[in-house]
């Protein structure tokens, strides 16, 4: 049996955000979600941070703190996604919030966490990389402590805001490129991957047929979701701690443009020069029945 590991999820609440939270509490047998540290991105703050709060106690899981992190970029103002609707989960009916939001801030939580268990944590990102950037701006090799950075974000090729961009590093170009060149071990699943999980009418259908409370609302939230973008990005990064045998990819050069307005938030990945080293390994391929097996098997499992 493989090892239990220890996660911390950073997450902008959105409805693929919430399905990837679900997907991770149905697994208690090998993750342990020390936290949610929440940041602005598919809606606000204040938003995300409930949804959270929300999830947690849909997943009957209250003593799961979640703090609250940055509510705008490092530069610029937030940009907010409109696939999720005004609430950010697709306006489903979600119980209320069953703990308060944890008295401290979302940045300091990830750095003192890294800090004191060094090798041990998994990050997983699932929003704009700004509490991340603000941890290195406070600490520049506060990342190189987690045992990995298991990140949504960017594409090999093309992009979801502009034809370049893809969301979470569009809304923070600056934070994803200090998490880029921060010398930790990064997992990279760009859209070129998630866009190979589309859910559809019948995976749909399958989720409404669970019956719990959670497969209900997943269902809400993925009906309204699914109405604007299909591609069930964020639970990926989940699905790959729990099989990685799912995924396949390559070790690559990751650059983050935040220069060039036009190409703003491209993650630019290359193959790495002979004798040079890469700076993430870019996910590109995943076992489309293989992820929602293990979706459908893991949400029936809740409450
Ligand atoms: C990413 O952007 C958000 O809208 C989703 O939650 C996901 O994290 C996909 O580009
Ligand atoms: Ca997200």
């Amino acid at each position: 049996m493989a090892i239990r590991q220890s996660i911390i999820i950073d997450c902008d609440p959105g409805v693929d955000d919430a399905l990837a939270l679900l997907l991770a509490f149905a697994s208690a047998a090998e993750l342990d979600v020390l936290g949610i540290s929440v940041v602005a991105g598919n809606v606000s703050l204040t938003k995300t941070q409930y949804n959270a709060q929300r999830i947690v106690a849909l997943a009957g899981r209250a003593e799961v703190p979640v703090h609250a992190g940055a509510a705008e970029p490092m530069l610029g103002s937030l940009q907010t996604a409109a696939v999720h609707g005004n609430d950010g989960v697709g306006g489903a009916r979600l119980p209320a919030p069953a703990a308060p939001v944890a008295s401290m801030n979302a940045v300091t939580y990830l750095g003192d966490n890294l800090m004191a268990r060094p090798g041990e944590i998994t990050l997983c990102c699932l929003g704009p990389l700004t509490n991340l950037g603000q941890a290195i701006a406070r600490k520049n090799d506060i990342l190189t402590s987690a045992r990995q950075v298991v990140l949504m974000g960017g594409a090999a090729e093309g992009g979801n805001v502009t034809d370049n961009a893809e969301f979470n590093f569009f809304v923070d170009p600056h934070a994803a490129r200090l998490v880029f060149n921060s010398g930790a071990k990064l997992v990279m699943i760009g859209l070129d991957l998630t866009r190979q999980v589309p859910i559809t009418r019948a995976r749909l259908d399958q989720i409404a047929a669970l019956g719990n409370k959670a497969g209900k609302a997943a269902h809400e939230m993925l009906a309204f979701y699914s109405q604007a973008d299909t591609a069930m990005h964020d639970p990926c990064v989940i699905a790959y701690l729990l099989k990685p045998e799912l995924f396949s990819g390559r070790d690559a050069v990751v650059d983050i443009e935040i220069d060039d307005a036009g190409r703003i938030g491209q993650s630019v990945v290359r193959e790495i020069p002979e004798g040079g080293r890469g700076n993430a390994l870019v996910l590109d391929m995943i076992d489309a029945d293989g992820f929602f097996d293990l979706l459908c098997e893991r949400l029936a499992r809740l409450p």
